[in-house]
């Protein structure tokens, strides 16, 4: 037995389980200090009613012989798919119900698209960036070129006159929070065009967008779908962290060597994936009734009090940020010209608040640090009035 060597290039643990383990550890020395956990990016408030009572109609329905149902279509079922393509018909977006697909989240689809790819293909992939894009291709032993996003473009990469064969683009991006505009991304479809490539869109954090002329989905712009397939997810939209729904988008338009993008996917997902469960799929639906967009709209306002608790603190401190208006990301400098995994055991030690080191998002990612809005407003506002001191704290020990 030989084991796929490329394993040995990842890191020994996924960023954010290192990040847990570290907690823990804090944890058990300092049982009596209550930690505020602004870390990894995960939901506090419940679901939704109008999701509870399709998720328990749903519950009850398996529970009768006539509304009992076992293995269900692998690529979602057609009464939640033609929500979602409702859904972007709001936004002038056409889809065909088979070009949508149901998974159980974002983070699996992005990492299982790569089987329908060649390990020959060159990825672009932009820096700092969601560690699931590096470490599935780097699995994959795939060759990455990693551009560079950083003050000076905003956090927005564009296309450098280099040629690659798939790039991920995530606008509202992970960690940075910045979102492309149309023009931007009119650029990136060029670019794909030219390059025959494939853009690799994750939109999981689209529903932040609240500035009406920036795009929320990659096919908002004309010729996407010619060369672009859209990663979604519910997590963020509508709390499902815990009861796993995404869906990605693969366009019948995308053909390459003769062979359909969308039907390998449908191979791949059929042979591998077995369906999201029918009662969370009811729930799903919920979520796209008046209703439930009404309901869901409350919970990501409430975030965004959040960032604003949060963003208000930098501000008095002077602390470079970006993001937390269209996104539940803040991204700021770390102070004192400290590494981000130094801040990182600072606020820890000093504060007992849990942030993600810029770090761990790429070598750009250096000397940044990222927080998240998906606290409770409770926890948030402690947590900034302990960040608040501390920093008054630096500040006066280096006499600014
Ligand atoms: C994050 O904190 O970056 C996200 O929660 C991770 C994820 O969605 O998988």
């Amino acid at each position: 037995m030989k084991i796929n060597e490329n394993y040995k290039k990842l890191e020994e643990s996924y960023l954010f389980s290192t990040i847990a383990k570290k907690v823990n550890e804090y944890s058990a020395q300092h049982p009596d200090k209550k930690i505020i956990r602004l870390g990894i990016g995960d939901v506090t408030r419940p679901l939704c009613k109008s999701v509870v009572e399709a998720l328990i109609k749903a519950s009850n329905e398996m529970g009768t012989k006539e509304g009992f149902r076992g293995y269900g279509p692998e690529q979602g079922y057609d009464f939640l798919k033609e929500e979602i393509q409702k859904y972007y018909q709001k936004r002038n977006v056409e889809l065909d119900i088979d070009e949508i697909f149901i998974s159980d989240g974002a983070k699996s689809d992005l990492g299982n698209i790569l089987d329908i790819f060649s390990k020959d293909n060159k990825v672009l992939i932009p820096d700092p960036v969601y560690p699931v894009y590096v470490d599935t291709n780097t699995m994959h032993g795939r060759e990455i070129e990693f551009l560079k996003a950083d003050k000076e473009n905003n956090f927005l990469p564009m296309p450098e006159n280099s040629h690659a064969d798939i790039v991920y683009l995530c606008s509202p991006n992970n960690p940075t929070g910045a979102v492309y505009n149309r023009k931007q991304l009119e650029t990136w479809v060029e670019w794909a065009k030219e390059n025959n490539a494939i853009i690799l869109f994750d939109s999981a954090y689209e529903c932040f967008i609240s500035d009406t002329n920036l795009p929320r989905s990659i096919y908002e712009i004309k010729g996407a779908k010619d060369c672009a397939i859209e990663f979604c997810s519910l997590s963020k939209t509508a709390g499902f962290t815990g009861t796993r729904l995404g869906y990605t988008i693969v366009p019948k338009n995308l053909v390459n060597e003769g062979m359909s993008l969308n039907k390998m996917w449908l191979r791949r997902q059929t042979t591998k994936f077995n369906g999201v469960p029918y009662i969370i799929q009811r729930g799903a639906q919920a979520v796209f009734t008046p209703e439930g967009q009404k309901e869901i709209m409350e919970n990501i306002n409430y975030y965004k009090e959040n960032a604003k608790l949060i963003a208000n603190t930098l501000k008095k401190h002077n602390i470079f940020f970006t993001g937390g208006l269209h996104s539940p990301y803040i991204w700021l400098e770390c102070p004192n010209k400290m590494t981000s995994w130094e801040f990182f055991d600072f606020l820890l030690e000093n504060s007992a608040v849990v942030g993600t080191p810029g770090a761990g998002f790429g070598k750009n990612g250096e000397g940044y640090f990222r927080l998240t809005s998906f606290g409770t407003y409770e926890n948030t506002y402690e947590a900034m009035e302990r960040v608040d001191k501390l920093l008054s704290d630096i500040l006066k020990t280096v006499g600014v």
